[in-house]
């Protein structure tokens, strides 16, 4: 919808902050969220234009699967930081994934991450880990 709305350009700035209570299972919340945190990547990966960036709550990095989503970033985004911000409760494990810049996409891989069929390697390869 969002690429049907711009023209297939996409948006300049994408923040995702999902997330849900893991009360007493809070050793496991990277595992518990990791469903969420991937369908957020795809879809920042899927709608960010040219140029734009995306900013992603995540858990901590232990698990294979984050560590895999934070390796395509690195490959697919000219800048990627991870920024634990002052208003963001010090004992919690969130923090944010923040991604500057897309790189200079050609209109080939562009459109290579716009369909959802083409993260289906990446999808199993991360369930895989699970
Ligand atoms: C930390 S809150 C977001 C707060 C929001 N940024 C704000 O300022 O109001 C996390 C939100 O993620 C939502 N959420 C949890 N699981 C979700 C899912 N599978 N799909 C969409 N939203 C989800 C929760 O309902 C909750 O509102």
């Amino acid at each position: 919808m969002i690429n049907d709305e711009t023209g297939d350009v996409g948006v300049d700035l994408l923040t995702c902050d999902g997330g849900f209570a893991v009360d007493g299972d809070e050793n496991f919340q990277e595992e518990l969220l990791r469903q969420l945190v991937l369908d957020q990547f795809l879809m920042g990966l899927m709608v960010i234009r040219q140029g734009g960036a995306f900013v992603c709550k995540i858990f901590d990095a232990f698990t294979p699967v984050t560590v895999a989503l934070l390796y395509i970033l690195y490959r697919e985004f000219d800048r990627i930081s991870i920024v634990k911000p002052y208003t963001s409760r010090p004992a919690n494990s969130e923090r944010y994934a923040a991604r500057s810049r897309a790189v200079a996409w050609d209109n080939e891989s562009a459109g290579q991450w716009r369909s959802a069929n083409a993260w289906a390697p990446w999808v199993r390869a991360a369930t895989a880990m699970w």
